[in-house]
């Protein structure tokens, strides 16, 4: 089932494409900067055993990656994702697998995801989503969750912006059919979390001739996609018109 299905900001699950690309992402083994960021942030600033729950995860092909870097502990896994077509194929390809987990569901409804969590991660679902309050809110109302690492856009002020994602067709313009990619700032996600938080805003770590060459294969063809895949214009990353200031943040909870 999916949840949030009927949302116009959710063109996720209307995109069979999109889930196939993350699947031939698992499959081939490919290694996304933003994994390998997020390893590597883990290592350096997670501590002990991580029971870890990616929202927004897709088919899971961070949990490999994550897993050959983290350093401090072992490593438990769980996809929360709003496409069923991700999870199936998280489900597929990890059966068996006793520490992974691939639940349909949703960011904007966290809390049922973190009972048994110590450890939330997202990467490039936040910016998309109308709000990042609800997910904030339960990470600080949950007892267990002792850290977080998010990649998402942080600017010094907080901007809501709407990608109407067609060129063609502009009935409904910003009513439906329309991509976020909202920009908070450290401020507000410390208003929210409150000061038993500490938080670090960490550089985003990419290979710029690797970005500049990344494509998916639809977007020759179909403008949906081209205007939502990144480019590098110098030390700067847009995606189609929109500055795109990706950044990580490293919570974590003080006296951890
Ligand atoms: C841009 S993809 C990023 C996938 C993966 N984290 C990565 O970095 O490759 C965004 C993912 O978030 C999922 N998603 C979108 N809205 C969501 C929501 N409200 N709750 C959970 N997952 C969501 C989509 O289905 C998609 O798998």
């Amino acid at each position: 089932m999916n949840t949030e299905s009927d949302k116009p900001w959710n063109y996720f699950s209307s995109d069979p494409q999109y889930s196939n690309v993350l699947k031939l992402r698992l499959e081939n083994k490919v290694e996304m900067d933003s994994a390998l960021a997020m390893g590597r942030y883990l290592n350096q600033y997670a501590s002990g055993d991580l029971d870890i729950v990616d929202f927004g995860g897709g088919p899971g092909h961070y949990y490999p990656v994550i897993s050959r870097l983290y350093q401090n502990g072992g490593i438990t896994y769980r996809s929360v994702d709003i496409d069923a077509a991700n999870i199936d194929a998280g489900l597929r390809h990890f059966a068996g697998d006793k520490k992974a987990d691939f639940t349909v569901g949703s960011v904007l409804d966290p809390a049922p995801f973190l009972t048994d969590r110590n450890c939330v991660v997202s990467a490039n679902t936040l910016p998309h989503i109308p709000t990042v309050a609800p997910l904030l809110e339960a990470i600080r109302n949950s007892e267990q969750v002792h850290s977080f690492l998010f990649r998402m856009l942080i600017g010094d002020e907080c901007v809501q912006i709407k990608k109407h994602l067609s060129g063609t067709d502009f009935d409904a313009m910003f009513a439906r059919g329309y991509q976020h990619n909202n920009i908070y700032s450290i401020a507000y996600l410390q208003s929210v979390l409150g000061d038993d938080w500490t938080l670090e805003r960490l550089p985003d770590l990419f290979d710029v001739t690797r970005l500049a060459e990344h494509s998916v294969p639809m977007q020759k063809t179909d403008h949906f996609y081209s205007n939502r895949v990144s480019r590098p214009v110098g030390d700067m990353i847009f995606k189609g018109d929109v500055y795109m200031p990706w950044a990580f943040v490293s919570g974590t909870r003080r006296g951890r």
